[in-house]
Parts: structure tokens; C-alpha cells; sequence
């Protein structure tokens, strides 16, 4: 999961292979509340784990729900139902920026009575709910705005409630709405309650998800047409025990269209979705209709889809895409890839998503050189003319994961530019792997991963700077000193002298190591003391002068070089490992320093020696690492130099950021 500020991809050359996606957030917390308003335990199977569920799933333990993990990694939750009755009459419930825990919740809190404030993110207070309020006040339900008119945050009271009359609600800015009622009411149909809707009812495939779920747990809501919904007289929740969420259709969309856009890897035959199908019960899943009609290849099953490239370059479209708002927004990326000018009607309502997303997206569109015309409710999206059109950008994601997501395949682009994406941990809203899953099944030339290297002599704070220099920039690491340690550390427990260079260089050759978060392992061992050791370190720098054992180890430090980029810390990762790396430091500090600096982790660790005997036996592995004929430590030659004696590791870590960013087009 990425925390950095911003996430540069490079440019990407074609994708392949197999994701699993994670579960659906309509579906999840809709199946969280059904689950909590229901009689008795539900496990809810594939649960999303993400910032929306969570807080669906926090309101509903303040409310007196039990939750509780099961399976063999936690991946199940068991969800202890209220039966139909709150425990907690009076809680202010924190709802982030979920509309799809803010609406439902407000609705069945509202009619089941008590006093309770909800509240979210800045965000949420833009976004419009009164249609819903409106709603719940012809029911005799008692809501407050709390800030302005029409927008959370709000306060429910009990009320007296009316059921008699239909009640009537807006259709036309959200579904969530109708939603958010069909699954609150059945708490409170005693006698059978009519629903009517005015307007044109949009994302109807929303209100199928709601009705099909609200059936497996005991609800059979009568349908005339979209206009007119009746919940039973007698409804009753009841939990259905178990019940599986599929992937979420609108994350598919992502992978979708990076099959249709990218070329396959060698060896590989397109993108392999694994965890929703041609069954979905999402209505996203008719994203596939879009992107077959502009030219991607898909072949389904009934939970798992194919993808591969098949008209190319893509055909401009015209769509109303009122049925798929979400996955929509994918479209206007995949339409930079087409031959013409793609027009998206009908998407009114991403106004009052996580941001206006036909803002976001026209602006971010044009900063990568396309032409965009914005309307109320569509956009006409117009490729970049040629290559040479494209240009280098930085997306802004304005807190929404799927700008951050989508933005992501822009990636591809034929002027072989880099993409930077602001803010790119606002996936964690539905899918806080995202990126990950992207690396895992897209592939850049190897001169295109950037890399970053840190050399130095011992203990001058490479680890830690190179550490947190990825980290900062949602990097891979690679501590390269650890497998001259690994190496020497199986030399001797496998009983070869580390001056015979073509033994130690055979295990160098062969070594089994695995890097597992900060642990290493060889083989099954976890050795990460064990190599940390200074005796581990002396005997590392006397088998690294073996030439031989350099070159056995040359392909496994190579093999870090992977996306989206690479920090590398060690003697001689710019002058030899990675000598076209983008930025090269040579990190140092005075002997006494670095001595003062050893002594303190020693004393901690190993038995107590003095700061003197310390920078004699550093002093002579620095002359040893200088001195020897195989790639000896020095500064390469286009190094930054950087000396930290009298710098925090802030200041420094700041300094290479900076220097990073001067080798950067954004
Ligand atoms: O960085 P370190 O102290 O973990 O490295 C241990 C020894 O390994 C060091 O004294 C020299 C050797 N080494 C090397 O020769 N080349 C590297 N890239 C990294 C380490």
C-alpha cells in the first residue's frame, strides 16, 4: 500500500497475467448493514477490506453489533445481527467520505429511532442528501442539518412515524437514496409501505444489487416498473448465514481496460480477472459492453474475465452511460487511446460523487494533452493528435480513488512519458492494493524503472536513508550489503573458507534467499540478526573482493530493478550495478561520527567496545572496500555527494527527495 505524496509510474510497455480483485464496496456495505439489521450471525465471505468498509463496519460495533474475524487469515467477518432492535439509542457516528454507509445508515437509524449525529469528511458535507431527509420527514422521522441545508452533517431524533401514505423521493441525483429507504423500511413494515419515485431513476443497476441482496436476507420487494416499489407487509430480515462478495465489477474496469490498451507481455496472453464474471450481480460488469464496442477482445465465465488487445488503435465511442456511472470514468481514459472523439452522455450524477467528476476528469484529461469539451452531464474527449501531443503531467486525484486508478493507464501513452499520480494512497477507498495488482501484470523497458542509488562506506546511514527515500517515494528497496552478509553467513555454515573464491562464489551463485518485509530469510531460516552482526559484516567485506562472487550476485540485485522504481543502497550500485541509475548519492560522514553512531546500536545489541576500537575496524573495512580491484568503493562519477556528520536523517532524506525531484519532468 502506497503512502507517499505522489506515485511516478513509468512509462508501461504491456501488460499480462492473472488479479484477483478485491471485493465489492456496493455490496459489502450493503451486506454489513443487512447483516447488522438482521436476526442471528451472518459470516460475510471476501469482505472488502477498505476505508469505506471501515467505516461502515465502526458504526455498526458503536451501534452494538458484534463483529468478528474467522477464517484462516481473518478474512471472514461474522457479523452478530441487532435483530431489528438498536442497542445503542444515541451515538455520533463518524462517516468519512461513504456514501454508501451515510445514506443507509441515516435511514435506518432515522426509523428505528434515538438520538444520533453522522458526520464525515469535508467532502461529505458537499455532497447533497436531502432528497433523502425530505423522504424521511414525510415519514414523520425528525432530521436536523447540522451545517448547511441539504447536506450532512445531520441530527436524527426519534420521531412519530407515518405509514399510511406512499412516500415519495427523488430518483434523479442519486439511487443511493431509494436504496438507502428499500433497506431501512422493512424494519418498520408492519403494514406494507409504497415507495414512489419521482423523476427519471438513474444507475438502476444499483437498485437491482439492492433488491437482489435485500432478497437473500428474507426481503421480497414488489417492483412495478422503476416508478413504484412496495415492501410487504410482515418483512423480516433474516441473516441467509453465510454469503460470499463478488469482486468489485467497477475495479474490473481498471484491468479491463489495461488488456484492451496494452500489448501482451511475451509469453503472456492478455489479463486474467480473477473473482467476478458474466454472473455479477453489479451493473458495472456492463462495462464490458463498452469496451468490447471499443475494441477490446473479452471472453467470461461466470466469475472470471479475459482480456486481450483486439481492435488497435481503440474506436471513439458514443454512450449514454447512465447505467454505469462508476466504470464509466474509465472510458474517458481508454478514449485517449482512440481514433476519434469519444463522447460520454448521460453522466450527470458525477457531479455529486467523491469530487465533480466531470471537473476532475475534463481538467486532468486536458493536462495530458487531450481536447475536452464539458457539459452538465457529458464530456467529449478528443486523443492527443499525435505522439509528440502528449505531454508529461501530474494528476491531481482530488480524494477520489477512482481518478487515482483510472488516471494510472495513461501510463501507456505512445510518447513513452512517465505518470504522476498526486495523492495516490485515496485508492484505499475501495481497493488499497491497487497498485500493487497494476505492477503485478504490467511490465516497463528495464532502462524506463528508475532507479536510485546510496553508496558509502560502513555505517554512514545508507540503510536508513535508502529505506525511507523508498518508502517516501512508494519504491522498492534493495539493502545490497545484505547478500554479501547472506553470502559470507552460508559460506561458513556451509563450512567453505571465505577466501575460496569459487566456493563461496558457487553459494553466492545459489542463494536462497527471500526478503520478507525488514526480515531475511535463507532458505526457511529467518537470519536477520545473524547477518547483522560486525564480525557478519568483516567477514561480508572479505569475500566481496572475490571478482567472482561480485558477478554471482550481479543478476540477483538486478532482478530488484522492478516497478515502479528502486532504491538500492550499498559500494558500488552506481559505479557498476546500476550504472545508468538516475540519481546517484555517495553518502558519508566522518569516521568519528559514523563510530559514534555504531557504538550506540552496538551497546544495545553486542557486547560493549569502546568508540575508538569501533572506528579502527571501520576505518580498516572502508580501506578494504577502497582498495580492492573488484568494483572498489568510490563516488561514481556523476555522484551527488552528500556528507550527514551534521544532519538528521530528515534533513537528509529531504535533500535527496529534492535532488530526486530536479531529475524529474513534472
Ligand atoms: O553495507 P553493509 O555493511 O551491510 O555491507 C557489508 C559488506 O559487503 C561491506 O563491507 C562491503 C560489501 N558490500 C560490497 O562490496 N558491495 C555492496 N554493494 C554492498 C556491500
Amino acid at each position: 500500500m502506497f503512502d507517499s505524496e505522489y506515485l511516478d509510474i513509468p512509462p508501461l510497455a504491456s501488460a499480462g497475467g492473472a488479479v484477483r480483485l478485491p471485493g465489492s464496496k456496493s455490496i459489502s456495505n450493503r451486506v454489513l448493514l443487512l447483516a447488522a439489521l438482521s436476526h442471528g450471525q451472518t459470516t460475510v465471505h471476501d469482505l472488502l477490506a477498505s476505508d469505506d468498509t471501515a467505516v461502515m463496519l465502526a458504526a455498526l460495533k458503536q451501534l452494538g453489533c458484534t463483529v468478528a474475524k474467522s477464517g484462516r487469515n481473518g478474512e471472514s467477518a461474522v457479523i452478530g445481527g441487532l435483530g431489528g432492535q438498536l442497542v445503542q439509542r444515541k451515538a455520533t457516528l463518524f462517516m468519512g467520505n461513504a456514501g454508501t454507509a451515510m445514506r443507509p445508515l441515516t435511514a435506518a437509524l432515522a426509523l428505528l429511532g434515538g438520538e444520533f449525529e453522522l458526520s464525515g469528511v469535508p467532502r461529505m458535507h458537499e455532497r447533497p442528501i436531502a432528497d433523502l431527509v425530505d423522504a424521511l420527514r414525510q415519514l414523520g422521522c425528525s432530521i436536523e442539518y447540522l451545517g448547511n441545508e441539504g447536506f450532512p452533517p445531520l441530527r436524527l431524533l426519534p420521531g412519530q412515524l407515518k405509514l399510511d401514505q406512499p412516500i415519495h423521493v427523488r430518483g434523479d441525483v442519486s439511487s443511493q437514496f431509494l436504496t438507502a429507504l428499500l433497506m431501512a423500511l422493512p424494519l418498520v413494515a408492519r403494514r406494507a409501505i409504497r415507495v414512489e419515485v419521482i423523476g427519471e431513476l438513474i444507475s438502476r443497476p444499483y437498485i437491482e444489487i439492492t433488491l437482489n441482496l435485500l432478497k437473500r436476507f428474507g426481503i421480497q420487494i414488489e417492483r412495478d416498473g422503476w416508478q413504484r416499489f412496495t415492501i410487504p407487509a410482515g418483512s423480516q430480515y433474516r441473516s441467509p448465514g453465510e454469503i460470499h462478495i463478488e469482486g468489485d465489477a467497477s475495479s474490473a474496469s481498471y484491468f479491463i481496460a489495461l488488456g484492451a490498451i496494452a500489448g501482451s507481455t511475451d509469453g503472456q496472453n492478455g489479463i486474467e480477472i480473477m473473482g467476478v464474471g458474466a454472473d455479477s450481480i453489479q451493473g458495472d460488469i456492463r462495462f464490458i459492453e463498452a469496451a468490447r464496442m471499443m475494441g477490446a477482445k473479452i471472453d467470461s465465465t461466470p466469475n472470471s474475465l479475459h482480456i486481450s488487445r483486439g481492435i488497435w488503435p481503440l474506436k471513439a465511442i458514443e454512450l449514454d452511460c447512465n447505467h454505469i456511472p462508476d466504470a464509466a470514468m474509465t472510458l474517458a481514459v481508454m478514449a485517449l487511446y482512440a481514433d476519434g472523439t469519444t463522447m460520454l452522455r448521460n453522466i450527470g450524477s458525477w457531479r455529486v460523487k467523491e469530487t465533480d467528476r466531470i471537473a476532475a476528469m475534463a481538467c486532468e484529461l486536458q493536462k495530458l494533452g487531450a481536447t475536452v469539451e464539458e457539459g452538465a452531464d457529458y464530456l467529449k474527449i478528443t486523443p492527443p493528435r499525435q505522439a509528440s501531443a502528449w505531454k508529461c503531467a501530474a494528476i491531481h486525484t482530488y480524494d477520489d480513488h477512482r481518478i487515482a486508478m483510472c488516471f494510472s493507464l495513461a501510463a501507456f501513452n505512445p510518447a513513452e512519458l512517465p505518470v504522476r499520480i498526486l495523492d495516490p494512497k485515496c485508492v484505499a477507498k475501495t481497493f488499497p492494493d491497487y497498485f500493487e495488482a497494476l505492477f503485478s501484470v504490467t511490465k516497463a523497458k528495464t532502462a524506463d524503472i528508475p532507479v536510485i542509488c546510496i553508496d558509502g562506506p560502513t555505517a554512514s546511514g545508507k540503510g536508513t536513508l535508502a529505506a525511507l527515500t523508498a518508502h517516501r517515494l512508494g519504491y522498492h528497496y534493495l539493502d545490497s550489503g545484505a547478500l554479501y552478509r547472506l553470502s559470507a553467513f552460508a559460506a561458513s555454515r556451509a563450512g567453505v573458507a571465505l577466501d575460496d573464491e569459487d566456493g563461496v562464489a558457487r553459494i553466492a551463485r545459489e542463494l536462497p534467499v527471500r526478503f520478507a518485509g525488514c526480515s531475511i530469510f535463507l532458505g526457511e531460516e529467518d537470519v536477520s540478526k545473524a547477518i547483522r552482526t560486525e564480525a557478519a559484516g568483516m567477514a561480508a567485506s572479505r569475500i566481496s573482493a572475490h571478482s567472482q562472487v561480485r558477478t554471482a550476485l550481479m543478476d540477483l540485485q538486478r532482478s530488484f530493478r522492478e516497478l515502479p522504481g528502486l532504491v538500492a543502497d550499498g559500494r558500488d550500485m552506481g559505479t557498476v550495478v546500476f550504472p545508468d541509475a538516475s540519481l546517484k548519492i555517495y553518502l558519508t560522514a566522518s569516521a568519528l561520527h559514523r563510530a559514534e553512531r555504531r557504538h550506540k546500536q552496538l551497546i544495545s545489541k553486542e557486547k560493549p567496545t569502546t568508540i575508538a576500537a569501533i572506528q579502527l575496524d571501520l576505518e580498516a573495512r572502508d580501506a578494504r572496500d577502497m582498495s580492492r580491484q573488484a568494483a572498489p568503493l568510490k563516488p561514481a562519477d556523476n555522484a551527488r555527494l552528500l556528507d550527514n556528520s551534521y544532519l538528521s536523517i530528515e534533513k537528509s532524506l529531504d535533500q535527496v527527495i529534492e535532488w530526486w525531484q530536479g531529475t524529474r519532468p513534472f
